[in-house]
């Protein structure tokens, strides 16, 4: 049985990589595990629940000579020596930043892992610690400008007088940008949000925020391939930044998010803009710490401007909720063990031809294996892809040419006739009532929001409700066919009317607090 090492982490890092809930999932997995002492005292996990939960609480030297050590941060340079030969480190490595830090470990000649190279699918997204991350450190960007901000962030009114809802801007609706217009629209505030990819559009509008698109004439848009955006153009940048100076007069928070892989964070926010914002107003740069979105930002500082702005940099902000950050990145490590442990016999392989695997891999016994073979994903269809061979896929249904149209609709029409000249009353009128209401109903249906199917559901009920009555009429005629349909009549619809009760019901129960569903 390998033995796994939690290590605790340098100070100023809250979080630590199992937690007395995960500790139990590795020992399920085949791994005894050690726990340095003192390793969750930040996040507020002691010893005691440690070695309640199964693990062993050591000293440090123990557990840094652990087969496999699980850590939240990349290995300092003496870190790295306490490492055992051939052991596997499995951390946030940061190896396209860090090639001294890679070539560190390879020079041990050990394994590993890091965490934060989990390629973006949707396979790997139960092991993906940057979103986990993000989306805390989302929430908690907003915590942080509320607790700097002086007013509240909902409007009310109130008997000393009207209070008006706090205005935030969110630039780069990603993980992070989500949860922060998710966290701000739900403290009441107006949110607004920009992101290159217009694919966000309706994510930013369904947890409430407003999306300011940078309309820029003859540009492709940017669909994402890969689930991560790529540099923006020059006239965008110019369009963005009007967008944003225009914002920063009317807003009291701004929130900036944006990141393109591999590259420093984009200049967003200029110092300009920053002085044409009200005094009291809060900026919270989440890209700080990667050369920041707005001028005059310090990684890890907090700085008041002339005019009264502070502008957060905080780099540590999933840290500032350690208990869930622990949690999260903990589980995270689990399910990546998981893969990593497929006979749960507490032996670590590593498969090279598994995607997630090889490219999270960063050094194997001593081998630098990053950076990987990039991996295509699609976070949206990717746009003008190669043109794809007729025989691979079924054909798409061609158009239907005008003229076979015009043939069609003529048919239809002398149909219709024929029946009003030749069928005795009163079929030629329900006949019309029919015809009207296919059409009607087709063009109804098929124009409406995928948003507001549940209300169309409601409409249908309304309907099969009237088809019940109608039907339970029916079905006392003296004709058998007419007793049969309206027997059938009445069974579907109230499948309909019944079946949509009970849809709604669990689409609600979705929706309450510590239901089971
Ligand atoms: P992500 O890759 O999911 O999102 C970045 C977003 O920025 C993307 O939606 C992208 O389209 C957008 N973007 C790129 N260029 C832009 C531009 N010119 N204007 C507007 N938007 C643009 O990244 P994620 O995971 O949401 O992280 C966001 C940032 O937060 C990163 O810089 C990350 O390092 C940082 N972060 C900071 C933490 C802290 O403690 N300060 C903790 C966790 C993340």
């Amino acid at each position: 049985m390998t033995r796994i090492g939690i290590v605790a982490e340098a100070p100023g890092e809250n979080r630590v990589a199992a937690t007395p809930t995960t500790v139990p999932k590795l020992i399920a997995l085949g791994y005894d595990v050690v726990v340095e002492a003192g390793a969750g005292a930040a996040s507020s996990f002691p010893d005691a629940a440690y070695a309640a939960s199964g693990a062993v609480v050591v000293d440090a030297a123990t557990a840094w000579a652990s087969p496999v050590v699980l850590k939240v941060n990349a290995p300092t340079p003496a870190e790295i020596d306490r490492l055992a030969d051939g052991a596997t480190v499995v951390a946030m490595l940061s190896p396209a930043l860090r090639p001294d830090l890679v070539d560190a470990l390879a020079t041990r000649g050990i394994t590993a892992v890091a965490l934060d190279a989990v390629p973006r699918i949707s396979r790997a997204q139960s092991m993906d610690v940057l979103s986990s991350m993000a989306n805390i450190a989302g929430y908690r960007a907003v915590v942080e400008a509320a607790h700097e901000f002086g007013r509240f962030f909902t409007g009310q009114v109130t008997a000393a007088g009207k209070v008006p809802p706090a205005k935030v801007l969110v630039a780069g609706a990603g993980v992070a940008g989500l949860a922060a217009i998710g966290a701000a629209s739900s403290l009441g505030a107006i949110v607004r949000a920009t992101d290159p990819r217009p694919e966000v559009a309706d994510q930013v509008a369904s947890i409430g925020g407003q999306y300011l698109e940078v309309v820029v004439p003859d540009e492709n848009k940017q669909v994402s391939a890969d689930g991560y955006a790529k540099a923006t153009s020059e006239a965008y940048d110019r369009r963005a930044a009007e967008i944003y100076s225009e914002q920063a007069a009317d807003v009291d928070i701004i929130i900036t998010t944006a990141l393109i892989p591999g590259r420093p964070a984009p200049r967003l926010i200029t110092a300009a803009d920053v002085a044409r914002m009200k005094p009291g107003s809060v900026i919270v740069d989440m890209a700080a710490g990667q050369g920041g979105n707005v001028a005059g930002s310090i990684a890890g500082e907090r700085v008041v401007t002339d005019n009264g702005v502070v502008i957060l940099g905080y780099t540590d902000l999933a840290g500032r909720l350690p208990q869930q950050a622990s949690q999260l990145f903990a589980t995270n490590l689990v399910n990546l063990l998981k893969l990593l442990t497929p006979r749960k016999d507490g032996v670590l392989t590593l498969d090279f031809d598994d995607v997630v695997q090889r490219t999270a891999t960063v050094v194997r016994d001593g081998e630098v294996t990053w950076p990987p073979p990039p991996v295509q994903v699609s976070a949206a269809p990717a746009a003008a892809s190669a043109p794809v061979q007729a025989s691979s896929v079924p054909a798409a249904r061609a158009p239907m040419s005008a003229g076979a149209r015009t043939a069609l609709i003529a048919a239809g029409i002398a149909a219709l006739f024929a029946v009003c000249a030749f069928a005795p009353p009163p079929l030629p009128q329900h006949f019309l009532v029919l015809t009207l209401a296919v059409v009607v109903g087709f063009y109804v249906i098929g124009h409406v929001a995928h948003a507001l199917h549940t209300p169309l559901m409601s409409v249908t009920n309304a309907i099969s409700g009237i088809i019940v009555v109608g039907a339970m009429v029916q079905i006392t005629a003296p004709d058998l066919t007419v007793q049969i349909l309206a027997a059938v009549a009445v069974l579907l619809a109230s499948i309909n009317i019944f079946g949509g009760f009970a849809v709604t019901r669990r689409m609600l129960a979705m929706f309450r607090k510590g239901e089971a569903r």
